[in-house]
């Protein structure tokens, strides 16, 4: 019998692409969203892409009785939890949300699992627990630290797993430290969909390149990077998805736990990924030079060596294929 996985967050950017990617791997998906950042038509698109009916409850991690409700109703087997508030601009504005929301939620999911004698659980871990690494590719024993709310809610939630880990060997927990994720589904019918502005770059271009939003400011041109702007690494998120199936793969096999960088290893600046999307969209795409981002730090990407070795992981997709399926994703939803 395919074996079930609860995705909390699992109507979002991140979350609906791994929903596709599980079910491919003959795994049986069920969603829990409060849809705080998440567009209720999301379940009729994953319907459409994977020709079967999609189990969608609506509610909030914080809930410890709806989580009851949901391991023993669904049997579930192990968790990946998405769900979390992740813009750091506005982790600095309310830390009391992002706290709340990133670290009582895990706390609360933790506690249903043990009720559930469920033991498995993967993380949405990001690469902000690095800060400004001393040394690139950052690999996973990097000295951690963080610059804002958000980030030390990601800290507390990687420490707290692996205390609880280390004082009972049946949990088994997958952190993934995602680097910069970007693109869309092929399909075209899921994608980022931030609510406002966009805070991160690629959604940002994206909307220049719709018309929606008329230039790019590009924050700071006089970092020591080869063309002055920041340098990240993007990663599409197809492959993103597929790092979490791998993942659980790993956790319901061995029983062992894992912490891994989900990259690529290559870094981008801002200016290479306004060209690289110029290319996909077709057009020139308008930008100033602005200051500095408040909290930005020159380059980070990521040494993607331990996830190809522990879980069999290499990112497959390239710079095209990120911007032509988030231009392909972001044109077609216009005509929606
Ligand atoms: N940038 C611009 N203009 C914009 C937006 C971004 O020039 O309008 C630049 C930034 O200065 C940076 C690069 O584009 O150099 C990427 O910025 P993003 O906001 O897209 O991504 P960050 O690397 O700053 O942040 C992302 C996630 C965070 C995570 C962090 C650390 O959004 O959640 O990576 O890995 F914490």
């Amino acid at each position: 019998m395919s074996k079930k996985i609860l995705l909390t967050g699992g109507a979002g950017f991140i979350g609906s692409h791994t929903y596709v990617a599980l079910k491919d791997a003959g795994y049986e998906p069920v969603i829990l969203d409060n849809f705080s950042n998440a567009r209720r038509d999301v379940t009729d698109r994953l319907e459409i892409i994977t020709g079967a009916p999609v189990v969608c409850i609506e509610g909030d991690v914080l809930d410890g009785n709806l989580l009851d409700r949901i391991f023993s109703d669904h049997k579930i087997d192990a968790v990946i939890h998405f769900a979390a508030l992740k813009a750091v601009g506005e982790s600095v504005e309310q830390p009391f949300e992002y706290l709340n929301t990133n670290i009582a939620g895990l706390y609360s999911l933790l506690g249903a699992m043990r009720r559930a004698n469920v033991f498995t659980l993967v993380f949405s871990s990001s690469a902000t627990v690095y800060g400004q690494p001393d040394q690139l590719p950052v690999k996973e024993t990097a000295p951690r630290s963080f610059n804002n709310p958000y980030g030390y809610s990601k800290l507390v939630c990687e420490q707290s797993l692996e205390q609880i880990a280390a004082s009972d060997q049946r949990w088994a927990f997958g952190i993934l430290r995602y680097f910069n994720p970007v693109g869309a589904h092929e399909t075209g019918l899921i994608g980022e969909d931030p609510n406002d502005i966009p805070n991160n770059l690629v959604p940002y271009i994206a909307k220049v390149a719709t018309g929606e939003l008329s230039q790019l400011s590009v924050w700071g041109d006089d970092y020591d990077t080869p063309d002055g702007t920041g340098i990240r690494d993007y990663i599409h998120v197809v492959d993103l998805a597929r790092g979490h199936v791998q993942s659980v793969d790993a956790l319901l096999k061995s029983g062992e736990g894992h912490v891994v960088n989900l990259g690529t290893g290559t870094g981008y600046s801002v200016l290479e990924m306004v060209k690289a999307y110029e290319h996909a969209a077709g057009r020139q795409l308008p930008y100033r030079i602005a200051p500095r981002r408040a909290g930005d730090v020159a380059c980070v990407y990521g040494d993607p060596r331990l996830a190809d070795e522990l879980l069999g992981f290499k990112a497959e997709l390239g710079l095209d294929e990120m911007c032509a399926s988030s231009w392909n994703w972001v044109s077609r939803r216009k005509n929606f």
